[in-house]
């Protein structure tokens, strides 16, 4: 059976809080659905990231002398991107390797950023496509890797924390890591950002249970579950659920699975931590890294870290 057959069975089938993982988001649908979701009005995420990234693009290069290789975690079409490695392009050619699971979202940083780099894409999950990376990195080359857009977030806290300490195993001494992560902030504004008036970020999630159909042969209605965002405060993060609007059964041809849903249950789609700033350092220092720099956005409090390996 195909790993995202497995993993539906496996998030579907359980007894007690149903889940779908998160990184099934992005198929050509859901990756377009979440560029849309950068534009609007209440994600001003991506906004933030993208006006530190502009603004001290410049400076992080200087504070990386030497030959300098850059890879991306998660990159998406990696738009914010082309500021670093244009102020890298400065000093002469780069590469650099975007790592996602996306096809699309490789295909589009492929087509944005050639023109700026040597773009050599790398269709794997993080940690595999960080060890490809660091097998044919060139030697004597210091590598930039970047986690932006608070995708750090959808890990649990201790997870993220276990997450960084592996990036380090794959990195040397002196490599860098620019990690982005969204700070806690009203919790109305936060509300609103994963639940948009337009309704997009609905689509985004409902569209996980449209893949289960066109891939795995499902049956769900996505019309019957509502989009749902939750402020858990004890945990600090937004949680995104799919709530059945009735009791139903839903069945999965390719997963080998009947599942019932009781009015108002829901499905557990994805979790955006939220953090503070000084959070980020105490848990890169116990990774294994030393903070060179932090950049914080004035207009929504978003964080940028420089860390040294
Ligand atoms: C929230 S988006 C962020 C995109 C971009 N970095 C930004 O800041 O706008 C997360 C990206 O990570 C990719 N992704 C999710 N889970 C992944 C995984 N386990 N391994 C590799 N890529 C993953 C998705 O396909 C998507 O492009």
């Amino acid at each position: 059976m195909p790993e995202f057959a497995r993993e539906v069975r496996a998030g579907l089938g359980r007894d007690g809080q149903k889940t779908l993982p998160c990184r099934y988001f992005y198929d050509e649908v859901g990756s377009a659905l979440f560029e849309a979701i950068t534009r609007l009005p209440e994600y001003g995420l991506t906004r933030a990231d993208a006006r530190l990234i502009r603004d001290h693009a410049v400076d992080l290069a200087a504070r990386l002398d030497g030959p300098v290789v850059v890879a991306e975690l998660g990159s998406g079409g990696g738009a914010k991107t082309r500021w670093i490695l244009e102020a890298l392009a400065r000093r002469g050619p780069v590469t650099y390797y975007p790592i996602d699971v996306s096809p699309a979202a490789l295909a589009a940083c492929v087509r944005e950023l050639s023109s700026v780099a040597a773009v050599v894409p790398i269709a794997q999950s993080y940690l595999e496509g960080l060890r490809e990376v660091a097998a044919r990195r060139p030697a004597k080359q210091r590598l930039l890797l970047l986690f932006l857009g608070s995708t750090i977030g959808n890990f649990d806290r201790g997870e993220a924390a276990g997450f960084l300490a592996d990036i380090r195993a794959s990195l040397l001494s002196g490599d860098a890591l620019l990690l982005g992560a969204d700070l806690e902030k009203p919790v109305p504004q936060m509300l609103l950002a994963y639940d948009d008036p337009a309704g997009v970020t609905a689509a985004f999630n409902r569209n996980l249970l449209a893949r289960v159909n066109r891939e795995l042969g499902g049956d769900f209605a996505p019309r019957n579950f509502a989009h749902e965002a939750r402020w858990n405060a004890a945990e600090r993060r937004i949680e995104m659920h799919l709530r059945a609007c009735a009791p139903q059964t839903v069945r999965i041809t390719g997963a080998n699975l009947t599942v019932d849903f009781a009015r108002d249950e829901t499905i557990w789609t994805e979790s955006c931590h939220k953090f503070h700033v000084e959070e980020i350092r105490t848990m890169a220092a116990r990774a294994g890294f030393r903070c060179e720099a932090q950049w914080v956005d004035a207009a929504w409090p978003f964080s940028e870290s420089l860390l040294t390996a």
